[in-house]
């Protein structure tokens, strides 16, 4: 059995125990059915609460289940059956109340919820739209508008919220449980309100649904579900409630089995999967309670800032007063930008700023608990700094690297107690991007590997393992991206077709563009320094506009020409030219959008399996969960791995094998081929 029921004085408690978040599994919705058939026959009950056993409420449809075909009892009858009840229902909700668990809730006549529930409908997340009337009763009892905002972006309110709202009748402030029954209770004083299928959906103003419409599709770009969840919506609004459940459950099943919705399955997945990698079960991770960031530039104020937001105390360590200045004042111009936005209020903003102290004294981290360098890139500076740390800081502190390419191996190798250092490598805007790459050197102690996954965790972030190598998993797959761009652009393409292919494909920007955003001259920097070590990075055109100092927008102009104080990039007759020089001699050939996709994702797949193969990434899962954090992968497309199996691992290496053959891009790898045979990144042994 997944629920218990008790009785309390005439008012019988459910309590559903499906740990770990009491998804809605088959076995769950037939005892949930069972319960309310019994209850209804039962004359010594005349309410109901509804309340969940573990950290959360019913936190929705179970997704191991999405793959496979329904099984009665479904969701949409379990809720009509709790909604006919002749008794009253009263939903008692702590943690979380997310899709088919807030379905749940609203096929009950009253919810009442702890202050610090959170309640949504974030099916959309995942590709499909709520399945069992969520868009079809939700508009009945908060009225389309704040209807339309849940389901079309998923995201939770909370239930103070949802009480302002209506979607909640009352707080309990003390036992969830007592509160709930005693609610329930005083409901029987009063007439009912009527359930919310016999409800009506509030008008809304002229014009609201073309609106909406605009706005949604302008967010969701390619994704399905938000506009579909909008059309059921509207779909409430405009037809009796039997019709909208019936478009609904058509819209759900469709998008269940949609490729979108795969993706995004895979991706929930990954995530969790990420968080907990399988060699680091039973390994105990150190509490972290204080940190430090050594360097204020760009990366150390967005890390300070996420460790802020995290919760923890701060020492901002920079070279000299001056530097110090500047570094709190780049952390406050972090926070001065979220208060502008309205993303913070003003004084939430002055206490994350009051939390960190900066000084140019390492004695300040005596008792520190982690301390993350952000120094220039530079092994001679950045030794320098782990020495000092390594004297002033304690034994057991955690100390970390947040080199993008230098190797973490010889950044530590002087320093005492190598068992306490790793790389942690954030993407900028540190405080905003998900990623976080976990580099343990040869001599990092499992428990602090440990102590780097639970820490991400505690920041928000996505954490993957990456061995060491030239740009770890991320940068590396973006030297391929550029490599084949240019590629592109010597046999006939555009840099403006390349950029338009990949936004068509679903990244938000294209490879020209980011680069004139970001700057050439650090990858031009990098690429004298991979030729000062005997390699031959392929960038003949990105050189050539180094050389011309076309740094990018920062410089008036890089891939594109920017007129003074415009960003939108114009294409250049200057690139232009220096285009067909060097592409003098090579064949040219027209490009279709989708070929141009190919000529750079399939290469990054390639180069993708090669890094797994060479165990620089241990899963394939991890090499999707770093291009979509880090780099704007596409989550609907599931990350590039996902995308590759989804299309089909044989078309891939035959994709490959044509351009390999017209010399642009590298013959599919090892590992590749093997996959392919095998038919799955997880069928292989990948050692
Ligand atoms: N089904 C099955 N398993 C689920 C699940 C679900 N809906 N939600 C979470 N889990 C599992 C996770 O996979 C994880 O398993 P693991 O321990 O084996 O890795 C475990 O529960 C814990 O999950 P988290 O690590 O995410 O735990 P947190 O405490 O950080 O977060 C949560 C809890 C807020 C509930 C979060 O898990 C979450 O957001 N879950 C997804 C909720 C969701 O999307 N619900 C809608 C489902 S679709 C639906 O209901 C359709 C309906 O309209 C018909
Ligand atoms: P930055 O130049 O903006 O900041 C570096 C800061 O380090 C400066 O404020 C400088 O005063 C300080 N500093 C230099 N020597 C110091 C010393 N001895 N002691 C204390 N402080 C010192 O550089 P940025 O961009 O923040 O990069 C820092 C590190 O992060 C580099 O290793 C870089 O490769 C890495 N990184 C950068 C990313 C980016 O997009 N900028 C992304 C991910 C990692």
């Amino acid at each position: 059995m997944n629920l218990a029921i008790k009785k309390r004085d005439g008012i019988a408690v459910v309590t559903v125990d499906n740990p770990p978040v009491n998804a809605l599994s088959q076995a769950l919705r037939q005892d949930l059915l069972t319960a309310a058939e019994t209850l209804d026959h039962d004359s010594d009950v005349q309410a109901v609460v509804l309340i969940c056993a573990g950290r959360t409420f019913i936190a929705g449809a179970d997704v191991n289940e999405f793959g496979k075909p329904p099984m009665p009892p479904h969701l949409p009858d379990v809720v009509a059956r709790i909604e006919a009840s002749r008794k009253p229902w009263v939903a008692a909700i702590h943690g979380s109340a997310l899709g088919g668990g807030l379905e749940i809730a609203l096929g009950c006549r009253f919810r009442v919820a702890a202050a610090s529930a959170t309640l949504g409908l974030p099916e959309v997340r995942l590709g499909i739209v709520p399945g069992a009337g969520g868009t079809v009763r939700l508009p009945r009892l908060v009225g389309p508008a704040l209807a339309a905002d849940l389901v079309t972006t998923g995201k939770p309110i909370s239930a103070t919220e949802a009480r302002s709202q209506g979607l909640v009748d009352a707080l309990i402030e003390h036992d969830l449980e007592d509160g709930a029954v005693a609610f329930a209770r005083s409901t029987l004083q009063h007439t009912l309100p009527l359930p919310l299928r016999e409800r009506a959906v509030a008008a809304v103003d002229d014009g609201f649904w073309g609106t909406t419409t605009k706005a949604v599709a302008a967010r969701s770009k390619r994704e399905e579900a938000p506009l579909r969840a909008l059309a059921c919506v509207r779909k409430a609004a405009e037809v009796d409630f039997d019709a909208a459940m019936a478009f609904e459950r058509e819209t759900f099943l469709y998008l269940r089995g949609s490729s979108q919705a795969a993706a995004l399955r895979h991706v929930f997945f990954a995530e969790r999967g990420a968080a907990r990698p399988p060699e680091l079960a039973g390994v105990r991770a150190r509490d972290v309670r204080s940190a430090a960031v050594v360097g204020g530039g760009t990366m150390g104020a967005g890390i300070a800032a996420t460790l802020r937001d995290a919760g923890l105390p701060v020492i901002l360590v920079e070279r000299d007063e001056s530097a110090v200045a500047r570094g709190l004042a780049n952390l406050k111009s972090i926070y001065d930008g979220a208060a502008k936005k309205g993303r913070i209020s003003a004084s939430a903003a002055a206490e994350k700023i009051g939390g960190v102290t900066g000084t140019t004294d390492y004695r300040a981290l005596a008792d520190t608990d982690l301390v993350i360098e952000a120094v220039f890139e530079d092994l001679d500076v950045k030794r320098q700094v782990f020495a000092l740390l390594a004297d002033n800081c304690r034994e057991d502190a955690i100390l970390a690297t947040n080199t993008s390419y230098l190797n973490p191996q010889e950044i530590a190798a002087e320093i005492r107690g190598q068992d306490r250092f790793l790389g942690l490598h954030f993407f900028s805007p540190a405080h905003v991007m998900k990623l976080l790459e976990i580099v343990p050197t040869a001599g990092t102690a499992p428990e602090v590997l440990a102590t780097a996954f639970s820490l991400a965790r505690i920041l928000g972030k996505i954490p993957v393992r990456a061995g060491i190598c030239d740009g770890f998993i991320g940068n590396r797959i973006l030297k391929v991206t550029r490599a084949q761009a240019e590629r592109l652009l010597l046999s006939g393409a555009t840099p403006a077709a390349v950029d338009a292919a990949m936004r068509t494909f679903g990244l938000p920007m294209g490879p020209f563009e980011a680069q004139d955003l970001g700057g050439l001259d650090i990858a031009g920097f990098q690429r004298r320094a991979a030729r000062g070590r005997g390699e031959t990075p392929f960038a003949p055109i990105a050189d050539r506009l180094c050389e011309m100092e076309r740094f990018g927008q920062k410089t008036g102009g890089g891939w594109y020409d920017y007129a003074k104080g415009d960003r939108t990039p114009q294409p250049s007759p200057v690139v232009a030219s220096v285009i067909a020089e060097a592409a003098r001699g090579l064949a040219q050939r027209d490009w279709s959008e989708e070929a141009i996709a190919d000529c750079i994702i399939l290469p990054v797949v390639n180069e993708a399996a090669a890094i797994l193969d060479e165990g620089i990434a241990l899963r394939a899962t991890d090499i999707d969960l770093v291009k979509i954090h880090g780099y704007g992968f596409p989550r609907w497309r599931g990350g590039p791995m996902h995308y590759a199996e989804y299309r089909g691992l044989n078309d891939v290496v035959d994709r490959l094998e044509q351009l390999s053959r017209d010399g642009l891009a590298t013959p599919p790898c090892d590992l590749l081929r093997r996959a392919a045979k095998a038919g799955g990144w997880a069928e292989i042994n990948q050692g």
